[in-house]
């Protein structure tokens, strides 16, 4: 029998989480699972079945981990939804996102872009994306609703930031971390949001809403910043993703903006001429490895896991939850997908 997706990800942090968590936190994400399944199969064959495969496919599960860790893990019904709903706008905005960037792989399988083309993808990440706020809505909080939609739409600008960016010359760094806050920051905000939404209110976490969004909104940059560094340093057999995938799409990550600074041959040249098929891209990523920006992209990284976690001090949380999310927060640098 396969790991289950959160144990194959090679987060030594996460599966720290997990074990500390016992058969609760355990419970909580294999609920999750069971729904995200029915789910799937719910829909018809051909969108499910894109779905189902998508899903099969792996991921950490990061996402749903998040709502339960901040929720103090409680597994009612509300939580679960919520870390089904999060999950379901990941893999929507995933299907999307390969068709942007016309990956062809993904958690280590064809993307749905790839095996059934741009409709497919298109009409699968919509199912998904609707099925997650149906999910979401049967809860009956407005606020958690909305909570998922915001983080949904500044998603979508994320993307199209990073559209009107491809091939450019010159990106700002501060302009980079805009878009990473937007594409990928605020979905992990959401999931805390949401986590502390639904959470048991004999917790008594006064503010909590805002400052676990805040922890979330930090990871987010810093896991975005390391999925930056992961496309250029590899390996496809650990990331379940082709190397220079951003290089061949136009998409200037921090690792190329400081390899850029550093190499200013490397800045004359245009990544539409220059990196035209895999093989352009692994030699382009090793130059830019060769300046070390790999190393200062994940240090800038790191600095957000600090603000991260110094979010985590402006309210009480029990010692557990709190060494818990640090540990969350440590291994988002500390992985290879
Ligand atoms: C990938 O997210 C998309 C980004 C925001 C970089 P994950 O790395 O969490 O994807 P899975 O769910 O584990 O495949
Ligand atoms: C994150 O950006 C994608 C989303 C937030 C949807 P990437 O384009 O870098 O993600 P991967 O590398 O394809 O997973
Ligand atoms: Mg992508
Ligand atoms: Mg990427």
């Amino acid at each position: 029998m396969s790991a289950p997706p959160h144990q194959a990800s090679g987060l030594a942090q996460l599966e720290a989480v997990l074990a500390a968590g016992g058969p609760r936190l355990a419970r909580s994400l294999a609920r999750t699972e069971e729904r995200l399944g029915e789910i799937g199969e719910s829909h018809g064959a051909e969108l499910g079945q894109h779905a189902a495969d998508t899903l099969s496919a792996g991921g950490k599960r990061l996402r749903p981990l998040i709502v339960f860790l901040c929720s103090g893990q409680a597994s009612s019904d509300a939580t679960v939804s919520a870390a089904v709903a999060v999950e379901l706008v990941h893999m929507a905005t995933l299907v999307h996102d390969d068709v942007l960037d016309r990956a062809s792989l993904r958690r280590g399988h064809e993307t749905v872009y790839k095996s059934a083309g741009r409709a497919a993808a298109t009409q699968t990440g919509d199912f998904l994306f609707s099925r997650a706020f149906a999910e979401l809505a049967a809860m009956g909080s407005p606020e958690a609703v909305k909570t998922l939609s915001d983080a949904s739409s500044a998603l979508a600008r994320g993307e199209l930031m990073q559209r009107a960016d491809a091939w450019s010359a010159y990106v700002s760094p501060e302009r980079y971390i805009s878009r990473c806050t937007l594409k990928t920051a605020r979905l992990f905000e959401a999931a805390c949001r949401l986590g502390a939404i639904f959470g048991p209110s004999e917790n008594g976490l006064g503010g909590s809403v805002e400052c676990l969004g805040a922890f979330g909104e930090k990871i987010g940059i810093a896991f975005q910043i390391f999925d930056d560094v992961l496309d250029v340093s590899g390996p496809p057999e650990r990331t379940g993703k082709h190397r220079g995938t951003d290089l061949l799409d136009g998409t200037i990550t921090l690792p190329l903006i400081l390899a850029r600074q550093r190499d200013k041959e490397l800045a004359e040249l245009d990544l539409r001429t220059s990196v035209t098929n895999p093989a352009e891209a692994d030699a382009f990523c090793e130059r830019i490895a060769d300046t070390g920006a790999l190393t200062d992209a994940r240090e800038e990284a790191l600095t957000y896991v600090q603000q991260a976690k110094a979010a985590l001090d402006e309210i009480d949380l029990p010692a557990q939850q709190r060494r818990a999310l640090e540990l969350v927060a440590d291994g988002v640098v500390e992985r290879y997908a």
